[in-house]
């Protein structure tokens, strides 16, 4: 099997290699988790490295917002990469929606400036952050049809897409995504004694692969993300 690297040393040893190619991937969790960043460095990573192009599509943090926090993280974006990982926030895609003439219909517009990109450009990573806001724009009448369009969409579009999810506490009352996505992997700042909080991930599900369940402490460290075992 081939598989996209979740970009944090250690990590995909643990999942059993990495993320399958053309997987449904939910990244969900707490806020400040890390949940952009991470998404942002398997993009860039694969950009960088095996020269994948991937789309980042915004819908709750302006470009300049991130893009400033991922270079400062050390992720630069010089031209090369520019080219292969594909920025675009909110005000970017509504002047595609301009162009492709899409109306006020958030998810088709979407759903068209990224199979546009999918084609010309043959992308092949897809990161839309957020799911919660998307569903929002999208102004569907129930989540139910939203969610069951989006992943019918995805699955036909062939791209390995990370949707980021968040989550209020990492308690088990899983959502109905969670089910629908092919791997389900959780982000959480856990207290350690009084003072402190412990960045933490876990890969809870994921399709056709016998994974590591536990929960791993999560550090970023000269421009890269490693794994410990939590304390
Ligand atoms: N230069 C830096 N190096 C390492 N960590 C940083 C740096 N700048 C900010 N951070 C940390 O990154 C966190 C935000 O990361 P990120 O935006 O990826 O998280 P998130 O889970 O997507 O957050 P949100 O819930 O707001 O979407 C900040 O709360 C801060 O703790
Ligand atoms: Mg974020």
């Amino acid at each position: 099997m081939d598989y996209i690297s979740t970009g944090i040393r250690r990590f995909d040893e643990e999942i059993g290699g990495g993320i399958p190619r053309g997987s449904i991937i939910i990244l969900s969790g707490t806020p400040g988790t890390y949940k952009s960043s991470m998404a942002f460095s398997i993009l860039y990573e694969a950009a960088r490295k095996k020269g994948n192009v991937g789309i980042y599509l915004l819908f709750e943090q302006s470009m300049k917002s991130l893009v400033f926090q991922q270079e400062e993280m050390g992720r630069v974006m010089d031209d090369g990469i520019k080219k292969q990982l594909i920025v675009s926030d909110v005000g970017r895609i509504r002047a595609a929606m301009d162009r492709l003439e899409k109306g006020n219909d958030w998810l088709e517009a979407v759903k068209s400036y990224v199979e546009y990109i999918v084609k010309e450009r043959r992308a092949d990573l897809l990161v839309i952050d957020s799911l919660p806001v998307l569903e929002i724009l999208s102004a569907k009448r129930s989540r139910r049809d939203f969610l069951f369009q989006l992943f019918e969409w995805l699955r036909a579009l062939g791209t390995t897409t990370i949707l980021i999810s968040e989550k209020r506490s990492l308690d088990f009352n899983y959502e109905e995504e969670d089910f629908l996505a092919d791997g389900l992997i959780q982000m959480t700042l856990t207290p350690v004694g009084e003072v402190d909080l412990q960045r933490r991930i876990r890969c809870v599900k994921l399709r056709g692969m016998a994974h590591n369940t536990s929960m791993f402490a999560l550090e970023h460290k000269e421009g890269a993300f490693r794994i410990a075992p939590a304390i």
